[in-house]
């Protein structure tokens, strides 16, 4: 068998524990499927002292100097689990100069500035790779990046924020408003400490920008995605929703299109919507994280699993391990990225979605008219009306009118809406809600 190759762990937290316990436990294995052994040259952490359960390591590997590893001509593979922009990006970009391998979880990074490690790596002529950043466990990066790359990817929509999926889900059972849903995630250790990065949608919209990038042969960067969270989903939108035979998912939507001058576009945003129960991304329940895949020739396929936790999370990586670690056998690296296309990011508000909205109006002659002629100034069409007794305001003079539009540009479908807020007839705007998938 030839000579080891050695990795430079940076990180022992709830991944990095899990990837040293599968160093150890799969060991074997790992180095009859590489062709040679793995084997641990240091382990970098913030604090030494602290308590690591009975981590199968030597504790002599530990150090608090990243860069001082990350250097050492003996470290082939560098394993990053740190998180956040820097330090890591500076270590990255290091360990890619001079030629490593990196394997990274690294989301919030590769979305912020991949730009940079790609072309670090490419230079380098390292392998940079990185499926455990998004969807945890699930293997998606590399069907994208390889599988799929005789196919033309037309769409992605996932569920890939495992802490509010768990919240929309159990206000979905429950009937919970989102304070509480929130502090049940919390209580059952779902949701950190400060959640966010999570209910603002903004580790959602890093793997939005890192799927859109891979499906689309596109840079596309955090900046890029309109992000919404799920702060102001309420029990009534849940209700709304549940009358409409839907669910309300956190969703991440990366589409090509075309702008009004014919040019190829791609549109990538994350926010609440409706979906009908039965779209397959309806019933991923708990923390669970699915992505669905639109492709000319493929058709639909899904994805899905656990997007998130050590050992997951850690199957990933390993994976991405044995991978660059056989390319840096065989003398070969694979292309970190593909953006040859480079489609142009179109703005939100020419994205083309439908609304679902609901109002509590005065119950008199003209009312429906006069609210069908707001939509109709928009150029916002409208594909089913429904009017109850005004939700909420029993005894008063008052109807509900809950309106679903066909697809229009989300610009006017908000200035639709904010119209219909300043209207006399109109006593409030009890929910609004983009609606995705063929109800
Ligand atoms: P943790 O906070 O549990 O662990 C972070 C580790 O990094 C700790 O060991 C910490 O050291 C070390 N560290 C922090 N700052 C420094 C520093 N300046 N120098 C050296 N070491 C440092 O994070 P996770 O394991 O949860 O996450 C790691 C990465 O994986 C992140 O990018 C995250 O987004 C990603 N990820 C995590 C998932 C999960 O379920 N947890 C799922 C998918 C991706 P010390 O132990 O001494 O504090
Ligand atoms: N906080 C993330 C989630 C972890 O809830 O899905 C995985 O990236």
């Amino acid at each position: 068998m030839t000579s080891p190759v050695r990795l430079a762990l940076l990180g022992c937290g709830t991944v990095g524990q899990e990837v040293v316990r599968l160093l150890h436990e799969q060991s074997a294995d790992l180095a009859a499927r590489i062709g040679a052994p793995l084997e641990i040259a240091g382990i970098a952490v913030r604090r030494l002292g602290r308590d690591r359960g009975d981590l199968p390591v030597d504790e002599e590997l530990f150090t608090t100097d990243a860069l001082g590893l990350i250097k050492r001509d003996d470290v082939d593979v560098v394993i990053e689990v740190v998180g956040g922009i820097e330090p890591a990006r500076s270590w990255l970009v290091e360990a890619l100069h001079a030629g490593k391998s990196v394997v990274t979880a690294n989301k919030a990074l590769l979305a912020e500035d991949g730009v940079a490690l790609h072309e670090a790596a490419a230079e380098g002529g390292g392998d940079l790779y990185y499926e455990a950043s998004v969807a945890g466990a699930i293997p998606l990066l590399r069907p994208l990046r390889e599988s799929l790359h005789g196919d033309r990817i037309n769409r992605v929509t996932g569920i890939v924020n495992g802490t509010t999926n768990f919240i929309l889900s159990a206000m979905d059972a429950t009937g919970a408003g989102f304070a509480e849903a929130l502090d049940e995630a919390t209580a059952l250790g779902y949701a950190e400490a400060d959640p966010t990065a999570d209910i603002e949608g903004f580790d959602a919209a890093a793997k939005a920008a890192i799927l859109a990038s891979l499906a689309f042969h596109t840079r596309v960067g955090a900046a890029d995605v309109h992000r919404e969270g799920i702060t102001e989903v309420t029990a009534a939108d849940v209700a709304s929703a549940q009358a409409m035979g839907c669910t309300i998912k956190l969703l991440c939507i990366a589409a090509r299109g075309v702008d009004p001058t014919g040019r190829e576009t791609v549109s990538v945003r994350v926010h609440p919507a409706m979906i009908p129960r039965s779209h397959p991304l309806a019933s991923v329940g708990d923390a669970f994280n699915a992505v669905f895949v639109e492709a000319d020739a493929a058709g639909q396929l899904m994805f899905y699993g656990q997007g998130a936790g050590g050992a997951p999370t850690a199957s990933a990586v390993l994976g991405d391990v044995v991978a660059v670690s056989r390319n840096r056998l065989a003398g070969v690296r694979a292309a970190s990225e593909s953006s040859y296309a480079d489609l142009a990011v179109r703005p939100m508000g020419e994205a083309l979605t439908r609304y679902h909205v609901s109002l509590d109006v005065a119950d008199r002659p003209g009312v429906l008219a006069s609210v069908a002629g707001v939509f109709a100034r928009h150029d916002v069409s409208i594909a089913t009306v429904r009017q109850g007794s005004a939700g909420g305001s029993p005894g008063r003079d008052g109807a509900e009118l809950v309106i679903v539009t066909h697809v229009a540009p989300d610009a006017a479908l908000a200035a639709t809406v904010d119209e219909l807020r300043g209207l006399e007839i109109v006593r409030s705007v009890t929910s609004v809600l983009r609606v995705e998938g063929d109800a």
